[in-house]
């Protein structure tokens, strides 16, 4: 049967934002993290410490997450943010940030694309980040990118991609995020790499997913990823994001369209629909365009 209960794990301020054409006030973004708290998301990811010139969207992270804790405390400090390297992981304990989240690449090129290593050198940069980190205390979430389908080399073979997780895993991260950086896959292909992991000791409980919805396969695939076990989802308000580095990758998995669909299974997931909706209504004016969601269209009014 499926899950009596899913964990949403909003990425929509850092892997949406990180994608704008334009800068976002840093007030903007704090505002943007506030509501989604309030709507009952349990865990906004909410920016990077990556290297300001390549994603210039995110330069304010030191800011914005000063502002954050002004406003919230702990509840500020518990936010997770992305950290590739020890650089970046000095930056967020510099101001006692308690969760980050690693990202690597199940591709070869896309190592070299979006962390300027092969995919080998990706683990000797998270290896000091994941240990320098768990024996700070904090916890370390790890994504893989094209776990699916990568624009350079095509088809990834899910044997790759279970063993980048499982060497990401060894490091010290507790959740692995699955991420179909460019939304290629489809339903039996998450099934099946999901039993693979299942199948190498890594058990749906330590396995999250993250869609994008290039080809509107996103909640079909969530279907697969429940089917399978997996009870936590990535997903962003609206239907922002996508990756600077990834060719032709567009907006994640609707956090709207992920409740509604939960909400007709009746799987309890804490979140307020009407408030993201809200919040993704504004967040459009912020930035000038409408929300690609089917949800948020139907339920703006
Ligand atoms: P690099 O140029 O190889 O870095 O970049 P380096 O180690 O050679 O250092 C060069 C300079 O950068 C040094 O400064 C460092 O101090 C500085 P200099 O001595 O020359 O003055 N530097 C930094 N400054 C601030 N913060 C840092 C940092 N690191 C180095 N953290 C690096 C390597 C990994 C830093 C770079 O490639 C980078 O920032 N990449 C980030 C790309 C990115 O953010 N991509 C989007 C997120 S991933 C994603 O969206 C996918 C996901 O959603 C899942 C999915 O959908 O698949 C997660
Ligand atoms: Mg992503």
């Amino acid at each position: 049967g499926l899950p009596a209960k899913v964990t949403i794990y909003e990425v929509g301020p850092r892997d949406g934002l990180q994608n704008e054409k334009g800068i976002v006030d840093t007030t903007v973004k704090a505002e943007f993290v506030r509501r989604l708290l309030d709507a009952g998301l349990p865990i906004v990811e909410a920016t990077s410490f990556v290297h300001p010139r390549w994603v210039p969207q995110l330069a304010d992270a030191a800011d914005l997450m000063t502002e954050l804790m002004t406003d919230l405390g702990e509840l500020g400090r518990a936010l997770p943010v992305l950290v590739p390297n020890e650089r970046g992981l000095e930056r967020a304990l510099e101001l006692g940030l308690r969760h980050v989240a690693i990202f690597g690449s199940a591709t070869e090129t896309f190592a070299r694309k979006n962390l300027n290593r092969s995919l080998d050198a990706q683990f000797a940069m998270f290896e000091p980040v994941v240990s320098r980190a768990r024996d700070a205390g904090l916890d370390v979430r790890a994504y893989v990118s094209m776990c699916f389908g990568d624009p350079w080399e095509g088809a990834v073979p899910i044997e790759q991609v279970v063993s980048v997780g499982k060497r990401l895993l060894d490091l010290g991260a507790s959740q692995l995020s699955l991420g179909d950086t460019i939304g290629v896959g489809t339903a039996g292909h998450v099934t099946a790499l999901v039993d693979a992991f299942t199948a190498a000791g890594v058990g749906t409980e330590r396995l999250a997913l993250h869609f994008h919805d290039t080809y509107g396969q996103a909640l079909a695939n969530a279907y697969a990823g429940l089917r399978a076990g997996v009870t936590t989802f990535d997903a962003s308000a609206g239907g922002l994001g996508g990756c600077p580095y990834a060719k032709s990758a567009t907006g994640n998995l609707a956090t709207e369209d992920l409740v509604w669909f939960l909400e007709g299974l009746g799987i309890e997931h804490g979140v307020d629909l009407g408030k993201v909706v809200a919040t993704s209504v504004w967040m459009a004016g912020e930035l000038g365009r409408p929300s690609p969601s089917a949800v948020v269209r139907a339920l703006a009014g």
